[in-house]
């Protein structure tokens, strides 16, 4: 078996989290999640009433954090300190919570580090915003995931509407502002790197996004 780094990033709701999933399965290779890392450190800051603006506090935060990602038969779990907080991390505040506290320097360069340890080994499939422009600039493979706005914002929708009481509307706001915050920052901004096969996802399943993957990776 070929041990490579495959990365795929971009914007939320283009069907990342699936496909990657899936390739890691068809792989047979790991899954990391990144964004459940940054959720992860929303989670605690908000627990201990850190602002995201507060480097210092992130900084302490991080410091003393181990965030772990393990794998259950139902899927990731991410452990906090011993704890697994899998379940307190998708709510619509942690999610922007996350996209806050991710422009931040300390909690970036935490994550840098936990990465690319969890990288160490190959075999992997990393799912981000910035994993083949920063913290894989070497992966062997490289894809960056699109698809229409309002394709995102129905896929969300239809994610979340069976937890929250979401309107598609509200959903669509929310991942436009995220988008915007996730592209604009400083730090890591989310963009394909220059070397990354984009892939639309608005008009294939994510069986037909895996296939593309499967032909690239075929290549390398
Ligand atoms: O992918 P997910 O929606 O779970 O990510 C939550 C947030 O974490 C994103 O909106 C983004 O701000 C941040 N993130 C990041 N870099 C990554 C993964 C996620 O900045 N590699």
């Amino acid at each position: 078996m070929k041990k490579l780094i495959v990365t795929i990033d971009g914007p939320a709701g283009a069907g990342k989290t699936t496909v990657s999933r899936k390739l890691a399965d068809r792989l047979g290779y790991r899954y990391i999640d990144t964004g459940a890392l940054y959720r992860g450190v929303a989670y605690e800051a908000s627990h201990l009433g850190i602002s995201s603006e507060d480097d210092e506090r992130l900084k302490r935060l991080c410091r003393d954090l181990k965030l772990n990602l393990t794998r259950s038969k139902d899927g990731l779990r991410l452990i906090a300190n011993g704890v697994d907080i899998t379940s307190r991390i998708r709510t619509p505040e942690i999610t922007m919570l996350a996209s806050a506290v991710s422009a931040r320097a300390p909690v970036r360069d935490y994550l840098l580090g936990l990465q690319r340890e969890l990288g160490k080994e190959k075999c992997a499939v990393f799912e981000g915003r910035d994993m083949g422009t920063v913290v894989f600039p070497d992966a062997d493979i490289k894809f960056f995931l699109i698809a229409s706005q309002k394709t995102r914002a129905l896929r969300r929708y239809n994610e979340l509407k069976l937890k929250e009481n979401m309107t598609i509307e509200k959903v669509e706001e929310d991942l436009t502002r995220r988008d915007a915050n996730d592209s604009n920052r400083d730090l890591a901004p989310l963009k394909a790197a220059a070397d990354a096969v984009i892939i639309d996802s608005t008009d294939l399943n994510a069986d037909g996004v895996v296939s593309a993957m499967m032909a690239h990776i075929e290549d390398v």
